[in-house]
């Protein structure tokens, strides 16, 4: 390997001249041999103060931080690089990829380097469709790294249990679900729908004041998940998980509530007359809805006329755009109160 060897009361000014020449090869880590010193070289030249010589030995090498440009540098295109998105969610210890389909011939390669730059992930996947049919499910596809589609997400002081197929989860609505936590006065009852491995109700029974926390889940496998939760993070006497359609099980339980929650975006709206129906009177509710941006004064105006309509009126206290669902299209949280 080509070095400059000079003596070490030269290095600094031969240092200076091959940085300032651009000749140091940055790929390797200069060696100190008694009172010399070899500085890798990228092209033979002269050097003053130095002799230029074709080491035997090899350099070590230099230790670079870890990025997907520069694993994937020989791999992909400028612009291909350019086209992988910089955000990617992560679930427990599995990566969900989202790759744009001019890519899809290289998501193995760009998994793999996920996995490398990346020592808390075991497994990338992707989606294979969007969340789908009652339960809000989907498939995914593994890319990389184990066979494994079950993980423990850490948030917001809580662990939760999941499927990535057998129950829906956005590690993305974190921040949202302790928004809502930080709104919980003492000794508050909490209904939260649609609780599905439980994500809410832990969230808001460890993050806040509240008295009690009631899910109600109507697919099964998110519901086994939602009650093994509450174990796993010590909450049974704050979390009570049922199981089954929200229509049906909310009439059931003998008292109503000082705040419901409706996580439910797609058709949420639908379920207005059951949570008004068991919420207090001044109690909060919070609905979400998919929306695009043009959508939400004309949504906002839906549903205060059935709010009213039921015979519950209700005054809008904030529009939380709380996710994007697609460009243009976001996650609103409307937070309303009964007056
Ligand atoms: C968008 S997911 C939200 C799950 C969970 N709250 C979360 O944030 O991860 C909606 C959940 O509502 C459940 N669901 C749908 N219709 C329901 C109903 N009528 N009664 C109870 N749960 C229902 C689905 O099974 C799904 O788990």
């Amino acid at each position: 390997m080509l070095a400059a060897y000079t003596d070490l009361k030269n290095a600094q000014k031969v240092k200076n001249f091959i940085l300032k020449k651009d000749l140091l090869n940055h790929d390797y880590l200069p060696v100190k041999e008694l009172e010399h010193i070899f500085f890798p070289l990228t092209k033979k030249t002269k050097i003053p103060n130095a002799e230029v010589v074709d080491t035997k030995f090899n350099f070590p090498q230099k230790e670079r931080p870890q990025t997907i440009d520069f694993l994937l540098k020989d791999k992909l295109t400028k612009t291909e690089l350019d086209l992988i998105p910089r955000s990617q969610e992560i679930v427990g210890n599995i990566m969900i990829l989202e790759v744009p389909p001019e890519l899809k011939n290289k998501e193995k390669l760009i998994a793999e380097a996920y996995l490398k730059i990346n020592r808390n992930i075991t497994t990338v996947v992707k989606k294979q469709e969007m969340h789908k049919g009652v339960y809000r499910t989907r498939k995914v596809k593994i890319l990389a790294g184990k066979n494994n589609k079950e993980t423990v997400h850490h948030e917001n002081g809580v662990e939760i249990k999941l499927h990535l197929e057998k129950t829906y989860f956005s590690a993305r609505s974190g921040n949202e679900r302790l928004r809502i936590s930080r709104l919980v006065k003492p000794n508050e009852e909490i209904l939260v729908m649609f609780s599905g491995a439980a994500p809410y109700p832990l969230v808001i029974a460890k993050n806040s004041p509240a008295k009690i926390v009631y899910g109600i889940e109507l697919n099964p496998l998110a519901h086994q998940f939602a009650l093994e939760n509450v174990t796993l993070n010590k909450l049974e006497k704050k979390v009570i998980i049922l199981l089954g359609d929200v229509r049906k099980i909310a009439p059931t339980i003998k008292k109503k509530f000082n705040r419901v929650v409706m996580p439910l975006p797609k058709t949420g709206e639908e379920f207005l007359d059951v949570s008004l129906e068991k919420a207090k009177k001044g109690a909060f509710i919070h609905l979400y809805a998919f929306l695009d941006e043009k959508e939400i004064d004309d949504y906002a105006k839906k549903v205060k006329m059935i709010c009213k309509k039921g015979g519950h009126p209700v005054r809008i206290l904030k529009k939380v755009k709380c996710g994007q669902f697609s460009p243009g299209t976001f996650r609103v949280c409307f937070d309303l109160k009964l007056i």
